[in-house]
């Protein structure tokens, strides 16, 4: 596989925006040096490159298409949307329409305020819960990779640069299945923790009643209890991680997945604490998530027939069937190959993800980048294993192979010495640790 147009268009894309793109999980430094630079067309799970290589995509849009690339019925409602004007003086209809099926998905909604991006909602859950409890503090979860891009959560990680040290200071972390350690914060800040952030699950599932727990102490020490809810929403179940687990948060975020790609989050929650975003009190307003794109007529007509799809058809059901397939397929590989230690997928079927380890054992980004080099060689790209709706059984089959054959490279590797079979640098960690 060529890849000549990228990598003339990607000298020039640096000297344009930093970085070379506009996520930073898309960033050159997290793929191998041979690997598609740019994307031109998307359709279902599959994409082709600048240079006309077409490939098996995971992932998909950092899991924000959960149906596949151009849905058609997506693509159609926001088509016929965006004829008719996509953004007014005054209040869109659809902005009541979608608003009213919201808040008829989640439990803990009395209330909903549109955005356009994850930051943008649990960002305005803190400032909420700020506002509410007229303390500062806010506890996050440490074992959760990213809550935001905003100054309360990026200070609490090594890329803190630029943020003031007040602003870090005011953020604290506790562990997940660690119920005693979210206590604990509350005895160290007494009076001062306005909210605790966490996800409700990533990789890792609750133990026992670990989020009631972390409810229960929320509640005895009156502060509020969120869940970001940009992965697990419209994945783990349409009502959420908290249909799913059975937890009723005070407030919580969702984007990723509710509108098939296009730019739609959600802040959800409870009417007390909502309302004071809203005119019908006599307390001091929140101003709350007021954004001149955050009611785009067509991402919301987008996300509300990415909604009836989820009704009509069992997205949930098939993105669990479909990651089932995946993961069954590469264990037996993992076995055949006899690379158990070194190689595992983990995580819940609708959200497969993979550890790529050394020789000795230890978490290894060349060992992720050679992987992601032999895949990507097979016309797959897999920063992950997250599935669509558009992953159909040959799909899934063929990704089996290529991950069959790129293992036997990796054994190979690990045998020999990786030198001998990855072209160019390591990628960088996707994951920041905490301070
Ligand atoms: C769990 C979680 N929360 C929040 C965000 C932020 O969402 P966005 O990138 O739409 O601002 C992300 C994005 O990766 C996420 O995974």
């Amino acid at each position: 596989m060529k890849f000549p147009e990228s990598t003339r268009l990607r000298n020039t894309f640096h000297s344009l925006v930093p970085g070379g793109c506009h996520t930073y999980s898309k960033g050159d430094d997290q793929f191998p040096e041979d690997a598609p630079g740019f994307i031109v067309r998307g359709k279902g799970c599959h994409v082709w490159d600048v240079d006309g290589n077409e490939f098996i995509e995971y992932g998909m849009g950092l899991r924000a298409v959960t149906l596949g690339h151009a849905y058609p019925t997506v693509v159609e409602a926001a088509s016929k949307q965006m004829l008719l004007g996509s953004n007014y003086t005054r209040p869109a209809l659809i902005e009541y329409e979608l608003a009213e099926t919201v808040v008829g998905l989640f439990e803990g909604a009395d209330m909903v305020k549109f955005a356009k991006n994850g930051s943008d909602v649990t960002t305005a859950a803190v400032k909420l819960a700020r506002a509410a409890t007229g303390r500062d503090v806010v506890a996050i979860c440490a074992d959760h990779p990213f809550f935001s891009t905003d100054d309360w959560f990026m200070g609490a990680t090594e890329l803190s640069a630029g943020i003031p040290k007040a602003i870090r200071d005011l953020t604290v972390t506790f562990r997940y299945n660690d119920a005693g350690s979210v206590s604990s914060l509350f005895k160290e800040h007494p009076g001062q923790i306005a909210c605790v952030i966490l996800e409700p699950a990533t990789s890792e599932e609750p133990v026992g009643d670990f989020l009631h727990a972390v409810q229960r102490v929320c509640r005895e020490n009156g502060a509020v209890f969120i869940l970001d809810e940009m992965i697990t929403g419209f994945r783990w179940d349409i009502g959420g991680g908290q249909k799913y687990y059975g937890v009723v948060p005070d407030l919580s975020a969702f984007g990723k997945g509710m509108a098939n790609g296009f730019s739609v989050s959600a802040l959800v929650g409870k009417k007390e604490l909502m309302e004071l975003g809203g005119l019908h009190h006599d307390r001091e307003r929140v101003f709350l998530l007021s954004t001149t794109h955050g009611a785009e007529t067509h991402a919301l007509a987008a996300a509300a027939e990415t909604i009836r799809v989820y009704k009509r058809e069992d997205v949930v059901g098939r993105l669990h069937a479909q990651g089932e397939r995946l993961r069954s397929g590469i264990g037996k590989s993992i076995q055949e190959i006899g690379i158990g230690d070194f190689f595992q997928v983990i995580g819940r079927p609708c959200n497969l993800v993979y550890v790529t380890k050394d020789p000795e054992g230890n978490r290894s980004q060349p060992f992720r980048t050679l992987f992601l080099q032999e895949l990507i060689k097979r016309e797959i790209i897999a920063p992950s294993f997250v599935v669509s709706f558009s992953h159909s059984d040959a799909d899934i089959d063929r990704t089996i192979e290529a991950v069959s054959e790129a293992l036997m490279i990796y054994r190979k590797a690990l045998e020999e010495g990786i030198g001998k079979y990855l072209k160019g640098r390591p990628v960088k960690p996707v994951n920041r640790r905490f301070n």
